[in-house]
């Protein structure tokens, strides 16, 4: 046969090997982790077979084991005992997220970056990322001003990169300006840019035991918008965000590779719970090969343009590819 042969570069594994385009290199994985207070044994989550809910000795074991693994980083969500309209336990430097990035950072030490979620969800009672105005609205401005706090007692407790996921308007340039006037210049700043109102965070909810009611469609993305992800990437490299990310990641691949596209600032996508648990779902009926699936699924999300994927995988997906 004449012609083009695109097929020679798939004739043998070591051809195909050496002609691959994209690769996952375990320092690209951030593992998301749930610390929940008041617990001493690990606890599972029915939607997440695999993931649990951290004590904080269980945290200090897997921080270990993620070290060992040498993947990039841990991004922390604690679990509280008591909630309240202000979210009050995200700004208490003894509340169970702060305790946990000591815990965490201590046992890190320089193996891998310790981050954390900076949004009031899991501390309000209403469910809410931010606090709520008279009418029962999210308030922005005012949440703005918890985020700042936040900022602040995270920084102290010495998490290294802030993951602003509450989508408020202006949480990059307020959380900045914080961290800037408090001194802590080399506090990082991980702008969620595009966060999309997404069905697949459903096991997340059970995970942080979460207390919402309705949904967070006033100020996540509608899943309808492309453009309105780019919007709100270009807003955050404005404002100053060190890494910009698009959430979930296999739904949203297009603005994935759209924000790749013009960002000048490292772009990093989150495989979320829902897509977690499809794939185990699926996997353990055995109507997919689990391995493969989660292999192709983190590396398809690299190929549109993710240089870093938070995944519940990350830790496994880096021992797999030693
Ligand atoms: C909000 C937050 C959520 C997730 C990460 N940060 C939930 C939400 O916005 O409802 C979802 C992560 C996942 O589904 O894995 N703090």
């Amino acid at each position: 046969m004449s012609g083009v042969h695109p097929r020679t570069l798939r004739a043998t594994p070591a051809m195909r090997r050496l002609v691959a385009q994209t690769r996952i290199h375990p320092a690209q994985l951030v593992l998301p982790m749930f610390v929940r207070e008041g617990i001493t044994e690990p606890m599972p989550i029915a939607s997440m077979p695999g993931v649990v809910q951290h004590s904080l000795d269980s945290l200090r074991r897997a921080i270990d084991e993620a070290a060992a693994a040498g993947i990039g980083g841990v991004m922390l969500f604690g679990v509280p005992e008591h909630k309240d309209a202000a979210g009050s336990g995200a700004t208490d430097p003894d509340g169970i997220l702060n305790v946990a990035t000591r815990v965490a950072v201590a046992a890190a030490g320089d193996a891998l970056v310790v981050q954390t979620d900076l949004c009031l969800d899991e501390f309000t009672d209403h469910g809410h990322c931010g606090v709520l105005d008279g009418a029962g609205r999210v308030d922005n401005d005012a949440s703005l001003v918890r985020y700042r706090d936040m900022a602040l007692v995270q920084a102290a407790a010495g998490s290294q990169l802030l993951g602003l996921s509450g989508m408020m308007d202006g949480q990059v340039a307020a959380v900045r300006d914080a961290l800037d006037d408090a001194g802590f210049v080399d506090t990082a700043i991980l702008g969620y840019a595009a966060k999309y109102a997404s069905a697949f965070y459903g096991p997340f909810r059970e995970a942080v035991q979460s207390s919402l009611q309705g949904d967070r469609r006033t100020y996540q993305l509608d899943p309808a918008n492309r453009r309105e992800g780019l919007r709100e990437v270009t807003l955050d490299l404005a404002e100053g965000a060190d890494v910009v990310m698009v959430k979930p990641a296999m739904s949203y691949l297009d603005v994935l590779a759209d924000a790749a596209a013009v960002s000048t600032v490292p772009v990093w996508a989150y495989q979320v719970s829902g897509e977690y648990a499809m794939i185990e779902a699926a996997a353990a009926h055995g109507w997919i090969d689990r391995r493969r699936a989660v292999e192709e699924s983190v590396l398809s999300i690299r190929r549109a343009g993710a240089e870093a994927v938070l995944t519940y995988w990350a830790v496994e997906l880096a021992g797999w590819l030693r």
